[in-house]
């Protein structure tokens, strides 16, 4: 079965939740610690054997594109300067994996985007990853995108991730009408984009990481705008699950909804916390603060 080689990373969106912080500077470059989201998003992806990031990018998202390039000033700094450990940190996101990126003109929605992506994709399967949610795996754990890449490299499905969430959150997601097969792998019978907790098929959300086979691209081609007049990923979904088939999995890494204000506070906090360098003292303040609330 082909192996899954490349990541789209939708990121054209205004970041209007973040205003007045994501005027200029694009929401994927805002740090949790000391890491932009787009890098966490990226390193999943990389451990998921990925070798080719394409970023669906709007205008304004050139610190995104700036970042994954060489920065030879600060470089030649760093080396003059003998801050070796600083050099490395640098270097090594340049060579990560070739970044790419391609423009979404115009704001058509989500099915549009990945659509966008199309002829820097090709006829393959590949990954798609959401940069408002931070998915965290244990250091010998499966990311995420991992397990979805087995997933499609051992059955030759696309496959997706599903998560439980509590009914007053239904409508904040693409929401799966499925079919256990085990006790974390269901086949998806349709999606339904946001529905009311009284029109939802389940409680089984997509969080925002994907597997797709390049067939997706022709249904995305004939999906016309669905749920808010736009052009919705999970219209074209529940083609694939009902044409080539289409598998969901559960998954074991911890997520932050970095897109949200309160999520994106808690992941710099958790992450924060592992921080090497400053884990203890975070903790030791957040104890003594809490004595104060
Ligand atoms: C998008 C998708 C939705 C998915 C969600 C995950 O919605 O359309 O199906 O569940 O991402 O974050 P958005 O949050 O961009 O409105």
């Amino acid at each position: 079965m082909a192996k899954v080689r490349k990541a789209v990373i939708p990121a054209a969106g205004l970041g209007t939740r973040f205003l007045p912080a994501t005027k200029s500077v694009p929401k994927e470059m805002l740090p949790i610690v000391d890491k932009p989201i787009i890098l966490y998003i990226v390193e999943e992806a990389v451990r998921a054997g990925v070798e080719e990031i394409i970023i669906v990018a709007g205008r304004n998202k050139h610190g995104i594109e700036d970042f994954f390039d060489v920065s030879y000033e600060l470089q030649d700094k760093l080396e003059k300067d003998g801050k070796t450990d600083l050099l490395e940190i640098i270097l090594r996101i340049q060579s990560l994996a070739t970044v790419l990126s391609i423009r979404q003109k115009q704001a058509l929605g989500l099915g549009h985007a990945v659509l966008c992506a199309k002829p820097l994709v090709g006829n393959e399967p590949f990954a798609v990853l959401l940069g408002d949610e931070i998915m965290i795996a244990d250091a010998n754990a499966k990311t995420v995108t991992q397990q979805l890449a087995e997933s499609y490299e051992n059955t030759g499905k696309s496959t997706v991730a599903i998560m439980k969430v509590p009914n007053a959150e239904v409508v904040k997601y693409g929401i799966v009408d499925v079919k256990p097969i085990n006790e974390t792998t269901f086949a998806v019978q349709s999606v339904v984009e946001k529905p009311k907790v009284e029109d939802a098929p389940s409680q089984w959300a997509l969080p925002g990481r994907y597997v797709f086979d390049a067939a997706i691209f022709d249904l995305l081609k004939n999906t016309r705008p669905g749920k808010n007049g736009e052009i919705q990923l999970t219209d074209a979904m529940t083609g694939l699950a009902q044409t080539k088939g289409l598998l969901a999995s559960t998954f074991t890494s911890r997520r932050y909804d970095a897109g949200d204000k309160l999520g994106f506070l808690q992941a710099n906090i958790e992450l924060g916390l592992q921080h090497p360098e400053i884990g203890d003292g975070l903790r030791r303040y957040l104890l003594e603060y809490a004595q104060r609330l």
